[in-house]
């Protein structure tokens, strides 16, 4: 039977004869079967497309506050803090305050460690919501660009002798900006710890109606690869990306060592 095939060894837990469900994505010109590893990805990756131009990382509250990322992220983030349970995590980017929140709970549950949020503009009703939160005694508020040299030297402040430290890059996504927070940020992160850079999907949503064809090469993306160009210490982990839906593509950086 020509529509029947047998499962390809790359294909991921398929062990009987089955009906391939063949797509034909834009600009292909071969259909490919989504039961494969690269239809998974290939279709992921239209689901990113799709989900972006609807806005989907501003549907979701943590406890009642609003949080901007994708469910799997926020998962691979629960993993990753169970894993490493942080002494601090860094976030740069609160906005509504729900990732601050939700890192804090995770915090809560191991029963150790602090968030050092930090956010250009941190408006009155955000900063009441955190405060009034049963959880805010976990977090510290810093008020100033993150690449400020005053606000990092405070955020380094709050790390002083603290192991390990987690740190979440979640801000302004410019290559420029992201690069910078990158350079600074990077050096708070300990040996075996991670480095995440959010929004490296900006390449792959660039063509989306909503999205920016700068982004291709002026976007999180750009700035992580320019960075493991030059930092050997820093290597990406792509188990925290398995989901394949994510924004943070390429953007979990695990530090393997230290620079002597
Ligand atoms: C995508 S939102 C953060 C979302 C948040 N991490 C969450 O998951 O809910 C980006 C935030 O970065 C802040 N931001 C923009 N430029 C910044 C800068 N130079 N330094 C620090 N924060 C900045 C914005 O004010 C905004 O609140």
């Amino acid at each position: 039977m020509n529509d029947h095939i047998r499962a390809q060894s790359t294909t991921v837990g398929v062990q009987q004869e089955y009906t391939p469900l063949l797509v034909t994505l834009p600009g292909a010109t071969d259909p490919v079967d989504v039961y494969t590893d690269e239809g998974f990805r290939l279709l992921s990756e239209v689901w990113t497309k799709a989900g972006w131009q609807r806005k989907l990382s501003y549907e979701l509250t943590w406890l009642g506050v609003p949080i901007i990322q994708i469910p799997e992220d926020i998962l691979m983030m629960q993993e990753l803090l169970h894993r490493i349970r942080p002494a601090i995590v860094v976030e740069t980017g609160i906005a509504h305050g729900g990732s601050a929140i939700f890192y804090a709970s995770m915090l809560e549950l191991l029963r150790h460690g602090r968030v050092i949020a930090v956010d250009i503009e941190v408006r009155q009703y955000n900063r009441l919501a955190i405060r009034s939160h049963p959880l805010s005694d976990r977090i510290t508020i810093l008020e100033g660009s993150s690449t400020d040299s005053t606000t990092f030297a405070q955020v380094q402040e709050h790390c002083q002798g603290a192991s390990p430290v987690i740190v979440a890059l979640d801000s302004y996504h410019s290559r420029e900006h992201v690069l910078r927070e990158m350079e600074l940020y990077s050096s708070l992160v300990t040996p075996g710890s991670y480095l995440v850079v959010f929004d490296t999907v900006m390449d792959l949503v660039s063509d989306a109606p909503n999205g920016d064809t700068s982004w291709v090469n002026d976007g999180a993306g750009t700035a992580v690869r320019e960075f493991l160009a030059i930092h050997p210490e820093f290597e990406a982990d792509s188990y925290y990306n398995r989901l394949n839906a994510t924004y943070c593509k390429g953007g979990f950086l695990r530090r393997t060592r230290s620079l002597i």
